[in-house]
């Protein structure tokens, strides 16, 4: 059985309300957390032991919501918005999702998961252990299956864990204009059902705004997720108040995402029903949005706030989860203990794990120690990576 112990260790555990453990030790056995502490029991010394040199030890880090996969980029689109169009205005113009959707259609499952790489690498060198990849940018039902496909595949290429969301419910497809009930009837449940089928779904998520769908359709949506026993969680309240947040608290997501324009009740439902707010501030930075997300509200109601990516072709074209981490603390005013709680245990809760997101016996082994001395420096600077080593199910 594979032991380790890491010696000489700066702790956040992000157990919450715990503090850092000075000079600590993490005892890790056949990819487990074992034992986290300031002097371990004696029998660990004779354990192979790794010396992190007084170095910080988190978390590996988790980012819960990403469009990993897509084909093509949307470079004009940054262009068009440059010169004043709105996200929603070039959404009109056929740009946006839809643009996104004709690449995809055209790109098979090897090349989708080789234009993923190098984005999902750039996570890892940053000590991403775990990620969310959603689907949404088929709308038909092969490329649905097929977007899961190279998410799942992504995972047995790298040492990293995907959970997937099916997301089908993201935006209406040209052919369907109009007419977003048939698209659920005729595509996206069957989508759903076959990705069920195939092992490839762990949650599913929806897009519920002006441009996308109504709370109601997309309570067709949840509705046949509940019966196929299957988490959900949904982007709400992005661009306008659509009742998107109410909905997931109504539905008892695991969380809402965007949500700029939710209200303290929003906040209150997601209270009462456990949803975690997933803020993400690289899309609120892209899209240049000037309405902030009702952090004060969250945690009056004691929302817990999770940050992710957003990694996606048009409204987030962010790799960085450490750059995620500033902006959620320069753009949103979180406190930098909070940014570290959103990428890790809060992140774990959002993707519904129990088994990750802090430093605790019986959890797994994913870590990250970084050459910095107090957990606030990871927020603090800019285009910087202090990642030392990754440790991932207890390899070093
Ligand atoms: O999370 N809001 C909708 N979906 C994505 C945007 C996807 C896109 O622009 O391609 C988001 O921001
Ligand atoms: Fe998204």
């Amino acid at each position: 059985m594979t032991r380790t112990l890491l010696t000489q260790a700066r702790i956040a555990t992000m157990v919450e309300g715990a503090g850092l453990i000075d000079r600590g030790c993490i005892a890790i056995e056949a990819g487990r957390i074992v034992w986290v502490g300031a002097d371990g029991p004696a029998e660990f010394e004779r354990w192979p032991q790794v010396d992190v040199g007084g170095r910080l030890v988190t978390p590996a880090l988790i980012d819960c919501h990403t469009h990993l996969v897509h084909g093509g980029h949307r470079a004009p689109e940054f262009e068009m918005r440059l010169n004043g169009a709105t996200y929603a205005e070039v959404a009109e113009a056929g740009g946006g999702i839809l643009s996104t959707v004709k690449a995809t259609r055209a790109t098979d499952t090897d090349a989708l998961v080789l234009s993923a790489l190098p984005r999902l690498d750039a996570l890892i060198a940053e000590g991403v252990a775990c990620l969310e990849v959603k689907s949404g940018y088929g709308l038909d039902i092969e490329t649905e299956l097929r977007m899961l496909r190279a998410a799942r595949k992504l995972g047995a290429l790298r040492e990293v864990r995907i959970r997937t969301s099916f997301l089908g419910a993201h935006a209406i497809p040209p052919d369907f204009a109009g007419d977003a009930d048939a698209y659920i009837s005729q595509i996206c449940l069957p989508a759903l059902h076959a990705a069920h089928d195939e092992g490839l779904v762990d949650a599913v998520d929806g897009f519920c705004e002006g441009i996308a769908f109504t709370p109601k359709q997309i309570g067709r949506v949840f509705d046949a997720a509940r019966a196929l026993g299957l988490p959900v969680k949904l982007h709400a309240e992005q661009l306008s108040h659509q009742g998107g947040a109410a909905l997931a608290a109504a539905y008892r997501a695991l969380s809402a995402d965007h949500l700029e324009y939710a209200t303290a009740g929003d906040a209150r439902a997601m209270a009462d029903a456990g949803t975690v707010a997933v803020l993400l501030p690289g899309a609120f930075y892209t899209l240049k949005e000037t309405q902030h997300p009702p952090v004060k509200a969250f945690r009056e109601h004691a929302v817990p706030m999770a940050l992710a990516t957003d990694c996606n072709p048009g409204s987030s074209p962010l790799a960085s989860i450490l750059l995620t981490m500033n902006m959620g603390c320069t753009l949103f005013g979180l406190t930098p203990d909070e940014a570290l709680s959103g990428v890790t245990r809060v992140a774990a809760r959002a993707l519904g794990l129990t088994d990750c997101g802090e430093l605790r016996a019986g959890l797994r082994a994913d870590l990250a120690v970084w050459d910095v001395e107090s957990p606030a420096e990871l927020a603090y600077r800019i285009g910087f990576n202090a990642l030392s080593q990754r440790i991932f199910g207890g390899a070093v």
